[in-house]
């Protein structure tokens, strides 16, 4: 009577020992996923009030602000540009805008990208994703 006890104990570790890297893969799959801005898959269309105070960076050549995982900058010329806030590299977020070098730049580890979010410096390898901006009087909209 021990002996099979003991036996069937051991078939149910095993059994368990046999599924538990299986149950890991599974979610491993699932939470494989990029983060994206906003935290969805869903295309990106908001619009910015310019005369907020939440938004008057954007008011001065230079200037730049985050919203949903999105940074938005003003460059030195005075285009909008927006790009994922979130490194491609290791998903440091937010990555900041350097107007001098009219680049954006992740201090986790140095990399740096340009206006249309290229890589000019890794280790990243992947551009980040690009925005569209369209300003209208002071509505500033970005979408994909
Ligand atoms: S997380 Fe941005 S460079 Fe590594």
């Amino acid at each position: 009577m021990e002996r099979n006890k003991f036996f069937s104990t051991l078939g149910i570790s095993a059994g368990m020992l046999f599924l538990a890297p299986m149950m890991s893969s599974c979610s491993k799959s699932l939470d494989n996923s990029t983060p994206t801005p906003g935290g969805n898959t869903s295309a990106v269309d908001f619009t910015l009030d310019l005369t907020s105070s939440a938004y008057a960076m954007l008011n001065s050549n230079g200037g730049s602000v985050v919203k949903d995982n999105i940074i938005i900058a003003r460059t030195s010329s005075g285009a909008y540009v927006a790009v994922t806030s979130i490194c491609s590299h290791a998903q440091y977020n937010p990555i900041s805008f350097e107007s001098a070098a009219s680049r954006f730049h992740c201090p986790n580890h140095g990399s740096n990208f340009s206006t249309d979010g290229s890589v000019i410096n890794g280790p990243a390898l992947k551009a980040l994703t690009k925005y569209n901006t369209q300003l209208t009087g002071t509505s500033l909209r970005i979408y994909s």
